[in-house]
């Protein structure tokens, strides 16, 4: 049979019971009653800790490591080498030729549409002819921009399109976005092409 004891011990641990489970009922029922209100003080509670939080222990940017300027620097030269690239002339040539005011008809210009061999191909940009044979892997027949050769295909380029029905001279009807567009390629070829001679008529 247990022995009851009624140590003082005992008697403390029972009393100690007897208010846990009292203060547990009485917080049950006051957070059921006033949920709004500890709702509230549990979100103001929080964020005051995380406050207190951010102080003790502030979030700062991350310093520059060497190993960020070495990408930064790496990036930098990426862009510089792929700028390098698009501005120098294409092909072999380190430099291009002056530029040439030879006439060219529209039936002459249409020989050099790359289908010969053996005869450069010529692309025209606002009246001025382009010698872009370096490229015939690009302009040559069946390759992706053929459409622009043996003719002046201004409206094409502004209009970023490769339908055939677009590559012709007349630009007059490109929006401001599509002659800066155009402007652009212009430039692009300056840099690119030898001008071997305008259009003439
Ligand atoms: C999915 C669409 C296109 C892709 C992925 C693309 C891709 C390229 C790439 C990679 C180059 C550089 C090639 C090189 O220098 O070796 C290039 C150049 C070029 N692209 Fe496109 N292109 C696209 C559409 C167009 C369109 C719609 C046009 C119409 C104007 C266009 C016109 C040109 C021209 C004129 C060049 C310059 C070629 C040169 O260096 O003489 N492209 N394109």
């Amino acid at each position: 049979m247990p022995s009851l004891s009624n140590s003082p011990l005992d008697l403390f641990i029972s009393r100690a019971e007897y208010y846990a489970i009292l203060g547990r009922d009485k917080l049950d029922s006051f957070v059921r009653e006033h949920y709004i209100f500890v709702a509230v003080q549990l979100v103001v509670l929080s964020s005051f800790f995380f406050w207190s939080l951010q102080q003790a222990y502030p979030i700062e940017a991350p310093h520059r490591t060497a190993d960020m300027d070495v990408q930064a620097k790496a990036a930098d030269l990426a862009v510089k080498a792929a700028d390098a690239t698009v501005s120098a002339p294409a092909g072999d040539q380190k430099e291009l030729d002056p530029p040439k005011d030879t006439p060219f008809s529209t039936e002459e210009l249409a020989k050099y549409d790359g289908k010969d061999e053996n005869t450069p191909i010529y692309v025209a940009i606002k009246g001025r002819i382009y010698d872009v044979s370096a490229k015939r892997d690009m302009y040559g027949p069946g390759c992706g921009y053929h459409v622009f050769v043996g003719k002046d295909a201004s409206r094409a380029l502004g209009k970023s399109s490769l339908k055939p029905e677009d590559a012709v001279a007349d630009w007059s009807v490109l929006n401001d976005d599509e002659k800066k567009v155009l402007d652009d390629w212009e430039k692009y070829f300056q840099k690119r092409y030898n001008i071997v001679g305008r259009v003439s008529q």
